[in-house]
């Protein structure tokens, strides 16, 4: 019976290739029958065992994207240094991408060009958002929502509101929309402020006659909207 013995680990250059070779031709010193498979785009296993992957015209790329050749066989190479190599280049590449489409075809709820437009950048979102996101406390949809709020603070208080209370994507929207004015009066009143301040100082505005009687003219526009009030 044969076995498969595949070898990963999510760090790069740590010797997996390396491993693949070596453990494969001790193998067949004790007389197993060893067929390497390179499934790496980079087709270090290929070079490794001698072979140029650019100058090759099949590799296990032809295996995994389907043909209408019904005489395909693998393209196999026999008995290098007593072991069989099934070898990759490049284009394997290529097949990765159209596995990742099959699989989202699959599923068929998402494509492969949503899922980049839609839900990739959501892993961009800030820190606190994504986590909630993570934790399944909140949608992606209102979880963007929340996002487009600057203010950290301010963001912070809408999520835990939107959590708490489990607001609706609408509900979440006219908060924001809340948002807005209560920022831009606050923006009018600091601008405000500096040029009162401004205003005290500039020597001109008090002792020039014209700009005098403009101030003037300002001020009780001014003072009429104030008198508006009460
Ligand atoms: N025991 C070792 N001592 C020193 N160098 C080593 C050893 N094992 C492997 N190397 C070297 O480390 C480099 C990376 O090895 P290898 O290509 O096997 O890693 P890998 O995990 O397959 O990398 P990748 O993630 O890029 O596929 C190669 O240049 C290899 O020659
Ligand atoms: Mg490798």
């Amino acid at each position: 019976m044969s076995k498969i013995i595949a070898l990963f680990n999510q760090a790069g250059g740590v010797a997996k290739t390396t491993l693949t070779m070596n453990l494969g031709y001790h193998l067949s010193t004790r007389q197993h029958r060893v067929l390497l498979v390179d499934i790496d785009p980079q087709a270090s296993l290929t070079s490794f065992m001698g072979i140029e992957p650019s100058e090759l015209e099949t590799t296990i790329y032809d295996a995994l994207v389907p043909k209408d050749d019904e005489q395909f066989v693998l393209p196999i190479d026999k008995n290098l240094h007593g072991m069989d190599l099934l070898p990759s280049n490049i284009e394997l590449a290529n097949a990765e991408q159209q596995l990742i489409e099959d699989v989202f075809a699959s599923v068929g709820r998402l494509s492969v060009e949503s899922f980049r437009t839609h839900r990739l950048p959501l892993l961009n979102l800030p820190e606190d958002i994504l986590s909630a996101l993570r934790s399944g406390q909140i949608e992606y949809t209102k979880a963007k929502a929340i996002a487009r709020v600057k203010d950290e603070e301010t963001r912070k208080q809408l999520l835990e509101e939107a959590i708490g209370n489990s607001l609706s994507l609408s509900q979440i929207r006219e908060l924001i929309k809340e948002l807005k004015p209560a920022k831009q009066q606050e923006e009018l009143r600091t601008r405000f402020d500096t040029t009162y301040k401004q205003a005290k100082k500039a020597k001109k505005l008090w002792s020039d006659a014209k700009k005098r009687k403009q101030l003037e003219s300002l001020l009780a526009k001014l003072e009429k909207l104030i008198a508006e009030e009460k």
